[in-house]
């Protein structure tokens, strides 16, 4: 692909596609990961010389219609924090930006624009035309083959992977291409049903495969126990026995389990530690026992290489963190190349505060997923394909 770094950027107008897609509540941003992963880029176009258009997503608004909730204007308002220069916002964009050069304009949120999700030609076109150079930097919504994303590309004067874009490729390509072994990834979450592909492409190249939450009661009923009010798919118990069959799969082998139902989950909900023999069936297994968490630490603590997606219990409420933070510490005190993705991911490293410490911080949700299940990206792929023509 062509690189932004590699080009001359001065007195152009360059459009760059981030991933702005923030988690917002009442209209506060409340995780600025993905805000702070773009500045650099955008400065970079700045320190060039370019007058800068940013774009991006927010949420899934009805398309073809504005709406408040959804409006780009709270990422707006801290890029204006944190760069030097002002940034403004601009809510009609389509027929024209007036930028000029160590400007940055950010576009209102993309799907608002009717076509956006179906990669419309005629609004891709429009796109194209408001530069002299596109920049796709958005990792995290590479996945996505959509105008802002895809068809953009297909039609910019030049079309160019940007700084953040190519880190991520190249953290990720490191960690899954030609890896420093052992090997091991974490996969948690609450189902092996929305994470079996990625568990079979682990299954595939990984030296130890360790399992958490849901997906982990999942693994402890495959090997005959009774695991209660626990979350679990039964119709995937064979799923586990195969990849059990095939990869070494660390699962739980004690738990904490509560009483309490859902609504009544709080900080110091009271749990009871148990062996995974010992499950009864008043009882829901919410968090990796100490023991579990002992033996996926000192798992995490042989690896050369560590890719983690993915919480081992449910983490948001202290009384069942524990599992979920001494994974995450040993990962965080690991001199191994370690690489962790997805929403709850950088959730769980945000509250125990270790995003210093974890060698590379993917942007990408569902990006991250489909990239380690070994699929295209759509969007990288249109730069490679224009890189060539
Ligand atoms: C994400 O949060 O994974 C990306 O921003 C993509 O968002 P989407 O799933 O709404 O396309």
């Amino acid at each position: 692909v062509i690189k932004m770094t590699d080009l001359d950027l001065n007195g152009k107008t360059v459009l760059i596609r981030e991933d702005l897609n923030v988690p917002l509540n009442e209209g506060e941003i409340t995780s600025t990961v993905r805000v702070d992963a773009a500045i650099p880029s955008i400065q970079a176009a700045l320190d060039k010389g370019a007058a800068v258009l940013v774009m991006s997503h927010l949420g899934r608004p009805t398309e073809g219609e504005f709406s408040e909730e959804f409006s780009l204007a709270p990422v707006v308002a801290y890029l204006n924090e944190k760069l030097s220069v002002p940034v403004t916002l601009a809510k009609d964009y389509l027929d024209g930006v007036d930028a000029k050069a160590g400007e940055v304009v950010v576009l209102e949120n993309v799907r608002f624009n009717l076509g956006e999700s179906a990669d419309d030609e005629v609004l891709s076109k429009k796109l194209a035309a408001l530069c002299d150079v596109f920049v796709m930097d958005a990792f995290g919504t590479a996945h996505r083959a959509q105008a802002s994303t895809h068809g953009v590309a297909k039609y910019a004067p030049v079309a160019a992977a940007g700084p953040l874009l190519v880190n991520e490729l190249d953290a990720l390509g490191k960690a899954l291409g030609n890896p420093e072994r052992p090997l091991v990834a974490i996969v948690g979450g609450s189902k092996v049903s929305s994470k079996l592909t990625v568990l079979d492409a682990f299954s595939k190249i990984v030296d130890v495969l360790v399992v958490g939450g849901g997906i982990s009661n999942t693994f402890v009923a495959s090997a005959g126990n009774e695991v209660g009010n626990s979350l679990y798919e039964e119709d995937l118990i064979p799923e586990a026995k195969r990849l059990r069959e095939t990869t070494e799969v660390i699962f739980a082998t004690d738990v904490r389990t509560t009483k309490d139902g859902f609504s009544d989950w709080s900080h110091d909900s009271k749990t009871e530690t148990k062996k995974v023999n010992e499950i009864q069936a008043d009882e829901e297994i919410i968090d990796y026992g100490p023991e579990s968490a002992a033996k996926a630490a000192e798992i995490i603590k042989s690896a050369k290489t560590i890719i983690w997606n993915g919480p081992c219990g449910v983490f948001e409420f202290d009384a069942f963190s524990k599992g979920t933070e001494t994974v995450a510490r040993a990962i965080a005190e690991s001199e191994a190349f370690s690489i962790a993705g997805g929403g709850d991911t950088l959730a769980a490293i945000d509250k125990f505060d270790l995003a210093n410490d974890i060698s590379y911080i993917s942007t990408g949700g569902g990006a991250f997923l489909e990239f380690v299940e070994g699929k295209e990206l759509p969007a990288v792929k249109i730069l490679e394909e224009r890189a060539k023509a």
